[in-house]
């Protein structure tokens, strides 16, 4: 068998910050994180410790990295150094952004939105599942709350609030939709973790809300067993973008928005200031 097989994906997947930066690895940059991945999953095992992690061990690893784990991928490299950006027109559009920023986040992104459009979701939840993560190219901490944020002037309060509580809702099980806690997140944030009050009091605010079946059906939809080879196209949504998307005439980074500073921010991440 080879080495990739005996691998559990997700757990690689998690061991490299998401599913988003597994897209942006060249296949050689992917076996050698496997590799380090089953030495450290064998370490473990060996020394008689649970193959997840605990909340206090990742604690212990903050100081091990020279960058903290909630920083946008636009902003490090998984392997090696980061590349030069290729230039956007003028006026970019969301389709730009997808086709030269969204490097790390587009494929998980649209793999989502076509689980959506497969599932007979709304074209509000399938917009949604193709925004979800893409701010995890500026910020990865507390990214929902970011990616609403970001969204906020140019698509319906449904799909602000359905990318927004998709965080705190994939943290709660629920058999009727059809979600369980993902094994990712026992690697992520350690198999011991309580989620925050903050999340814990959005979470009871919205299990009795009109809109909870929203940002559950973004949970539903994401992929957590991730497909790095699987690449789908953004076509079928172009429609639902242009129906759903109110693009800034000026270009995103230059309507002045209240969030134009994050676009311009995705759009020249290399300003020193
Ligand atoms: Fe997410
Ligand atoms: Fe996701």
């Amino acid at each position: 068998m080879k080495l990739s097989e005996e691998l559990d994906r997700k757990t690689l997947i998690a061991n490299l910050g998401g599913p988003a930066n597994v897209a942006a690895l060249s296949p050689e940059a992917r076996a050698d994180a496997m590799e380090e991945l089953l030495q450290n999953e064998l370490n473990r095992v060996s020394a008689g410790k649970s193959k997840y992690p605990t909340v206090a061990e990742l604690e212990e690893q903050v100081a091990s990295r020279p960058f903290r784990r909630g920083v946008g991928n636009t902003f490090h490299s998984v392997s090696g150094n980061v590349q030069r950006l290729p230039p956007m027109p003028a006026a970019p559009t969301l389709l730009d952004f997808f086709r030269l920023r969204f490097a790390t986040t587009a494929n998980h992104c649209l793999q989502s939105a076509h689980l959506a459009l497969k599932n007979g979701e709304s074209e509000e939840i399938i917009l949604a599942c193709l925004l979800h993560d893409t701010v995890q190219e500026l910020m990865k901490a507390d990214h929902a709350w970011w990616c609403a944020q970001l969204y906020e002037p140019y698509v319906s309060e449904k799909v602000t609030f359905a990318i927004r509580y998709h965080q705190v809702l994939r943290f709660y099980p629920d058999e009727a939709a059809g979600y369980a806690y993902p094994a990712l997140y026992r690697t992520l944030f350690g198999e011991d973790y309580k989620p925050e009050p903050y999340i814990e009091n959005a979470y009871r605010i919205l299990k009795d809300h009109k809109w909870y079946h929203l940002p559950r059906a973004v949970t539903v939809n994401d992929l957590y067993a991730f497909d790095p080879a699987s690449h789908v196209s953004i076509d079928p949504f172009v429609d639902i973008v242009g129906r759903h998307f109110k693009q800034p005439k000026d270009g995103l980074g230059f309507d002045n928005s209240p969030v134009a500073h994050m676009w311009r921010t995705i759009i020249t991440p290399d300003r020193p200031l």
